[in-house]
Formats: C-alpha cells, sequence, structure tokens
C-alpha cells in the first residue's frame, strides 16, 4: 500500500506542482488548503507525513504543527518555509517538526528529507515490534519461573508425602515378616492389611499428581444450582449415614443457573465435604456430629458453604491448607485435595475462604461467579480428581 501524505499550502498552482512530484515518488496525496482543512483530514485519514507551508492565512503552519501534534505525537510533519526565514523554521523545530525545506522547493532535497521521515518511522515501528516481543519474552521467562518454583515444591513435598508412606510400608512389612518368623497368620494378616492400605495410599497420589500434570481445558455448561447441589449431595448422603453425622441441606430455592465445568466444580465440592467427614470423625467436640451443605446466591455469585464442627483449625495449620502435600493425616491423606480444590475454583474466576478455629469446627464458602469470566474461559484447565 502507498504512504499517505497530507499535503497543505494556500496556493493551488504550488500544491499542484508538488502533488504531482509526491505522486511521482510513490505516495498518495491528500491535499487541503488551509489549516482548518488540513486538521479535518488528518484526523479523519491520520496520515503518518505531513508536508505544510508556515505562512498561510487563517490558522499558519506552526499552529497547524503544534495541534497535530496534540492529536499524534508520532506524526511526522516537514515544514516548507520561505527563504530566509530561519526564525520560523527555529521554531518549527522547537515544536517538534521532524524537518524544514525552503521554497523554492527542490524536489530531490524534498525526496530527501521524505526518504529520512520514512526511514524513521520504520526504525519506530520495529523498536515497537522490538520491545513487544521483549515484553513477551520477560512475560514468559516469569511463567516458567514460576513453574520451575512450584515444580520445585511438588518435587519437595512428593518426597516428604512417599517418606511417610514408606515409613507405613515399613511397618507392614515389618509385621509380616516377624509374623512368618513367629508362624503368627493373626500378625502376617495384621501386616497384609497395612500394606494394603498403603499400596492404596501410594495409588491414590500417584493418581492424583497425574491429575495435576495433565492441565486441562474447562468444560463449561450452564447448569441448575439446584439440582447440581443436590446431586453432590445425594453423592456424600451414605457416607453421612455410615458415620452417623447429621447432614443438613440449606438450599436457596432461587438459587437459577451457573457456567460450570460439573465434573470439576463437583469433585472440588466432594474434596471439601469429605474433609468435614473427616474432621467430624476425629472430633465433634462433645457434641453430635453435623454437616450443613448450604447453597446460596447474590446478583453475580453463587455461594456453596460446607461448615462442620468437627476438630476445626488453628491458625497455622489453616495457612497451609492449600499447599500441595499439607496434610494432618498423616499416612490417611495425601494433601492433594484442597490445593486442587483450590485451582479448579481459581480457574473458574472464584475463590475459596475458610472460617475455623480449634474445637470450633470449620466453615469453607467457595465463591464462583455465575458467569464465567472471560479471561477464565480462556485459560488452559486445572485438574480434576478422581
Ligand atoms: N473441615 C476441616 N476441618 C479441619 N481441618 C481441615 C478441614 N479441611 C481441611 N483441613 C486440614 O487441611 C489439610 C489439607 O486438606 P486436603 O484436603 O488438602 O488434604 P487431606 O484431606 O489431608 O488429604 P486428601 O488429599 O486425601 O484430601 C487436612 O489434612 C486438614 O489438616
Ligand atoms: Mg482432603
Amino acid at each position: 500500500m502507498k504512504d499517505k501524505i497530507l499535503l497543505v499550502d494556500d496556493e493551488s498552482d504550488i500544491r499542484e506542482i508538488l502533488s504531482l512530484a509526491l505522486c511521482d515518488m510513490g505516495y498518495q496525496v491528500l491535499e487541503a488548503e488551509n489549516g482548518l482543512q488540513a486538521l479535518e483530514i488528518f484526523c479523519d485519514v491520520r496520515p503518518p507525513i505531513v508536508l505544510t507551508d508556515i505562512k498561510m492565512p487563517g490558522m499558519d503552519g506552526i499552529e497547524l504543527l503544534q495541534k497535530i501534534k496534540r492529536e499524534n505525537p508520532e506524526a511526522e510533519v516537514i515544514m516548507i518555509t520561505g527563504h530566509g526565514d530561519m526564525n520560523l523554521a527555529i521554531r518549527s523545530l522547537k515544536n517538534e517538526a521532524t524537518d524544514f525545506i525552503t521554497k523554492p522547493i527542490n524536489v530531490v532535497a524534498l525526496e530527501i528529507a521524505l526518504q529520512r521521515v520514512r526511514e524513521k518511522i520504520l526504525v519506530r515501528q520495529q523498536l515497537k515490534e522490538y520491545t513487544a516481543s521483549l515484553e513477551n519474552l520477560v512475560r514468559e521467562k516469569t511463567q516458567l519461573q514460576d513453574h520451575l518454583t512450584t515444580l520445585g515444591l511438588m518435587i519437595s513435598s512428593i518426597s516428604h508425602g512417599l517418606k511417610g508412606l514408606l515409613t507405613g510400608l515399613d511397618g507392614g512389612i515389618y509385621l509380616v515378616e516377624s509374623g512368618f518368623a513367629k508362624k503368627d497368620d493373626a500378625e502376617i494378616q495384621e501386616g497384609w492389611d497395612v500394606l494394603k492400605v498403603m499400596v492404596e495410599r501410594v495409588r491414590k497420589m500417584v493418581l492424583d499428581i497425574l491429575y495435576y500434570a495433565k492441565e486441562r481445558k474447562l468444560e463449561t455448561e450452564s447448569v441448575d444450582i439446584l439440582q447440581f447441589a443436590g446431586e453432590v449431595a445425594t453423592t456424600v448422603t451414605p457416607k453421612m449415614r455410615a458415620e452417623g453425622i447429621k447432614f443438613i441441606q440449606d438450599f436457596d430455592a432461587n438459587a437459577g443457573e451457573v457456567e460450570i465445568d460439573v465434573g470439576h466444580v463437583n469433585s472440588a465440592l466432594l474434596n471439601i465435604i469429605e474433609n468435614a467427614v473427616d474432621a467430624c470423625r476425629r472430633d465433634s467436640a462433645g457434641q453430635a456430629p453435623q454437616i450443613v451443605f448450604g447453597v446460596h446466591r447474590s446478583k453475580n455469585h453463587v455461594f456453596f458453604e460446607v461448615t462442620d464442627n468437627g476438630t476445626g483449625m488453628d491458625s497455622e495449620t489453616r495457612e497451609k491448607i492449600f499447599t500441595p502435600f499439607f496434610s494432618s493425616k498423616g499416612a490417611g491423606g495425601t494433601g492433594l485435595g484442597l490445593f486442587i480444590s483450590n485451582k479448579i475454583i481459581e480457574q473458574h474466576g472464584g475463590e475459596i475462604s475458610v472460617k475455623s478455629a480449634p474445637g470450633q469446627g470449620s466453615s469453607f464458602r467457595i465463591k464462583i461467579p455465575l458467569q464465567l469470566p472471560k479471561a477464565a474461559k480462556a485459560k488452559e484447565g486445572a485438574p480434576a480428581r478422581r
């Protein structure tokens, strides 16, 4: 495409001659006979180069230059001065004119001036592209660093988790060997049961890690909140009954719909409810164990709340619960549950908040926007469990 140039001069014959010369040089020429007209064309077409006479009736070239620069500081403006108008030429340069040429115009000088302007525009463009790619590089490097930090954290936590499991496996092996030595079937059986439990834990841990490693896109759909929450409740009710826990459902009848990845959010909620069951199993401070599953909504969000009257947490534990592999359950937990649940909710543009105190039970509150934010839509997915 041809470069556009705006030519401003009040004398029509000068415009005609210059216009011909500029066309010959390969420009697409726009003409204006005064400052006002020039400004209008400039705002409309935004040509990268302007060639203007200084002395014009009405708005003079310097005023036009100032207005153009205010409109677009990157516009390149070449001034045409009369012979000996050194003062005006200097004033133009002070007002950031790119160059000036004197009348009578020498076409070769004009061509050289324009060539310089084009080079300047090109360099600026290249600089912009270079800066953009540099910014991209910095962003990528930061992301890589984040991944490496997470990876380091994961490896140390995995080793920690595996160490705990190895202790359990050693215990099982000891029982089996000692049972064989004493020909004690009961001890062999006991050791064997420990080994089976430990192998099961290793399996669960490996599956969780694999799920975590495999990034997935969210597959969202609009779902009826009450129906969704009802299905979650149905899944956990038998467990509550088996554990003797009172399970209360407190659902807002006008919950409406929410845009979520059903499988992901379902597993995030199940993780949190299972933790509540564990907490009640361990202790409910002498009261009858109870879990309340609440569903409420505000104008733009839905809230899922899981409140138990189990062990509760001190502030130190509360701070670590979303860290991968943090678990207070020894071999009974991999410590990935809340880490993954948190990722899933973040991916939906939501958040999890926790209130808890030792002996006072815990309350987990998941907040999810009813409409999935655009940024979340584009993002690659976090893991789902199971
Ligand atoms: N409702 C709760 N009451 C008390 N402590 C809790 C509760 N929920 C979570 N925690 C604490 O947070 C820790 C981390 O929970 P998380 O679900 O991530 O792992 P986990 O339950 O130990 O193991 P798993 O990976 O099998 O879920 C738990 O070990 C426990 O200490
Ligand atoms: Mg858990």
